[in-house]
């Protein structure tokens, strides 16, 4: 997984490890967006110990994007990234370090098990165009990357047209969607319709409490924050992007994916970051091939609680 953890990144990973034997989760990547690189570094490397998966270790990334400057999220996600939960008190076992660069770790890890491994990316793909400029035949050893980001039919979140992780770096996002890598993608169009509200957050509090999950319980606290801070942007539930990316990889029959062809605006200030699609009512041969298979349907509710009961952590992870 390719992270900027990240309140939805948290979650992400929650998910990805309880899925258990689904997912051989073989490393974790780190990226700058919604705070600084060394904020989701010890982001991540907490959430993993207290999934008590420091088996898995992380990679730091990309501090800044290609070409522009970081832009991060307090407003949605806090200072540090999980809503005022100071990551140090999580677990006394954080996951280590590699020594090598996200993007190093990437290609290495292509390289020794080619066609085997899946890319779930929920960040700005800043790591992974960094991995495709440094070893170019890694487009051909990757199975498939499922990305979180882009809006294809609906508004953007981050600027009028475009979505957050794309905006952060559309450059990378250019890059990895024209690479010949097969690509899923999972845009706000069916993320922004799988959301949790305080009924459903009560709920997960509850259970995790009945359960004694202290994973449950952390997943509840930094929802608490992320709900707050969507209600103060007047929306109802939050939206359970970052999960639902890995949620979709588990069980695609939550929703329905299309092939398209899409390109990511990059020059104009006004739209970059945008998903440009062709949609006009022309004959199908004039249509750009498809470069990735697109989620624009979900079955929102049975999605979300999906999504939900994993966030209680795998069994027996961190029951007291
Ligand atoms: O637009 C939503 C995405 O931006 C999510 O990945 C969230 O974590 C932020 O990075
Ligand atoms: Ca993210």
């Amino acid at each position: 997984m390719d992270v900027d953890t990240g309140i939805d990144d948290a979650l992400a990973l929650i998910v990805a490890a309880t899925l258990g034997e689904q997912f051989d989760l073989l490393a974790v990547t780190t990226v700058a967006g919604n705070a600084d690189l060394a904020a989701v570094t010890r982001n991540t490397r907490a959430v993993l110990g207290l999934l008590n998966r420091s088996d898995i270790s992380v990679a730091a990334g990309a501090a800044t994007p290609l070409l522009r400057p970081l832009r991060t999220a307090p407003h949605i996600h806090g200072p540090g990234g999980l809503g005022t939960i100071d990551p140090d008190a999580l677990t006394p076992r954080p996951a280590a370090l590699y020594p090598e660069s996200a993007a190093e770790v990437i290609a290495r890890l292509a390289r020794t098990r080619p066609g085997e491994i899946t890319i779930i990316a929920t960040g700005p793909l800043t790591n992974l165009a960094l991995a495709l400029r440094m070893d170019p035949p890694l487009a051909s050893r990757l199975a498939e990357i499922v990305i979180m980001g882009g809006a294809i039919t609906v508004p953007g979140n981050a600027s009028p047209v475009a979505e957050a992780n794309f905006l952060t770096d559309p450059e990378a996002a250019r890059i990895v969607l024209s690479s010949g890598i097969p690509v899923t993608l999972v845009p706000l169009d069916v993320t922004e319709r799988v959301r949790i509200d305080r009924t459903g957050l009560d709920n997960l509090r509850q259970r995790a409490h009945q359960r004694g999950s202290t994973v449950g319980r952390f997943a509840a606290d930094v929802l608490a924050f992320y709900l707050r801070a969507y209600e103060q942007h007047r929306q109802a539930g939050a939206a359970l992007h970052d999960p639902l990316a890995v949620a979709l990889l588990a069980r695609p029959d939550l929703g329905t994916a299309d092939p398209l062809h899409v390109q990511i605006a990059v020059a104009d200030p006004l739209t970059a970051g945008q998903c440009i699609v062709d949609r006009r009512p022309i004959p199908p041969e004039q249509i750009l091939p498809s470069n990735v298979r697109c989620y624009l349907q979900v079955a929102a509710e049975a999605a979300r609680d999906f999504i939900l009961d994993l966030l209680l952590g795998p069994p027996g992870v961190g029951n007291a």
